[in-house]
């Protein structure tokens, strides 16, 4: 953990990375770590929230968001239980408003919501006195998952992200995990540069911290780390993608690529991969591919949210 003994972790939601500080990320990250030997022990549980309740509400469809935080909550023994979309009340038209009204009056500690609409997160946060963690709004932020990134990455980079440069690549967007990733990233000191097709570029881009270029080969070079990023067909309008195959052709990370990025070059992608598509089968699967180390630092990350939420102003203890 942070030798920082004077560190008080002060936030009651976790809505965005724009709203943590460096000395914020750095503790979080240093809590993830102490909490990752849990993970692997026979007996994976600490009673560290016993007695806390977690609610995961996930309006969009999801696999390891929801079900890392879900394992995350029970390790520390906390209660955890999903609403979803499917099967409750918001397919018979139950307002965001009421349905969150509705999980305060069971009293949990922590609701974790991923929603399509940006702002669905801070909505309930001005709403309700628990604490609120954004698993994902619409195209606007993913900071739980770039927290996950940022850990993975500083366990490949031994620490050090001054000097690295990553290669963002693909649907950028429609990406809140591209978001998430250039605000926390660029604060940290990583060198940030983005590669898609113009009509994938977020408007705006020019006012993002990054340099940005179109073609994949030049984007690949002396690059330390890649992020492929999932083509989002759901969330696109017609026209901005004509023909499938050629984005394929132009833009789909494979082996002939990372032979012009440094040495040693790491591939990341949140999930869900589409192989053949942003991603070849053979690089989804080669060693290089960080996608699980992802998936396992979900876990340790989402553990130190819910423990640093849970615990806020009791001096870090449950
Ligand atoms: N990366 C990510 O958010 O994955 P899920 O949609 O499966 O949660």
């Amino acid at each position: 953990m942070t030798n920082d003994t004077a560190y008080q972790w002060r936030h009651k939601d976790l809505l965005d990375v724009t709203q943590l500080e460096t000395t914020d990320t750095l503790h979080l990250l240093d809590v993830a770590a102490s909490f990752q030997e849990i993970n692997n022990r026979p007996v994976k549980k600490v009673p560290t929230l016993k007695g806390k309740t977690v609610v995961l509400f996930f309006v969009e469809n999801s696999t390891r968001t929801k079900t890392s935080f879900d394992v995350a909550g029970k390790r520390l023994s906390a209660d955890t239980f999903a609403l979803a979309k499917t099967g409750s009340s918001i397919n018979k038209g139950e307002s965001l408003k009421d349905t969150g009204l509705t999980l305060q009056a069971m009293s949990p500690d922590i609701i974790v919501i991923r929603h399509p609409s940006s702002g669905a997160a801070q909505f309930l946060a001005d709403l309700l006195p628990c604490s609120i963690v954004n698993g994902g709004d619409g195209w606007h932020a993913h900071p739980t998952q770039a927290l996950l990134d940022c850990y993975t990455l500083r366990q490949t980079w031994n620490g050090q992200f001054a000097n690295r440069t990553l290669l963002i690549l693909g649907d950028i967007a429609h990406s809140r995990v591209a978001r998430s990733n250039m605000h926390l990233l660029h604060m940290l000191g990583v060198k940030l540069r983005m590669c898609a097709p113009r009509t994938l570029l977020p408007a705006g881009i020019d006012h993002w911290p990054v340099e940005v270029e179109s073609d994949l080969a030049t984007a690949v070079r002396d690059v330390d780390a890649v992020m492929c990023l999932r083509l989002q067909l759901e969330r696109q309008q017609a026209g901005l993608l004509p023909d499938l195959a050629e984005y394929s052709r132009r833009y789909c990370l494979g082996r002939q690529h990372l032979r012009l990025a440094k040495p040693g070059v790491k591939i990341l992608h949140p999930g869900p991969m589409n192989r053949g598509l942003e991603i070849s089968n053979d690089i989804a699967d080669d060693p290089a591919c960080l996608v699980l180390n992802q998936v396992a630092a979900g876990v340790a990350t989402r553990m130190a949210i819910l423990y640093l939420l849970a615990t806020r102003g009791n001096g870090g203890h449950a």
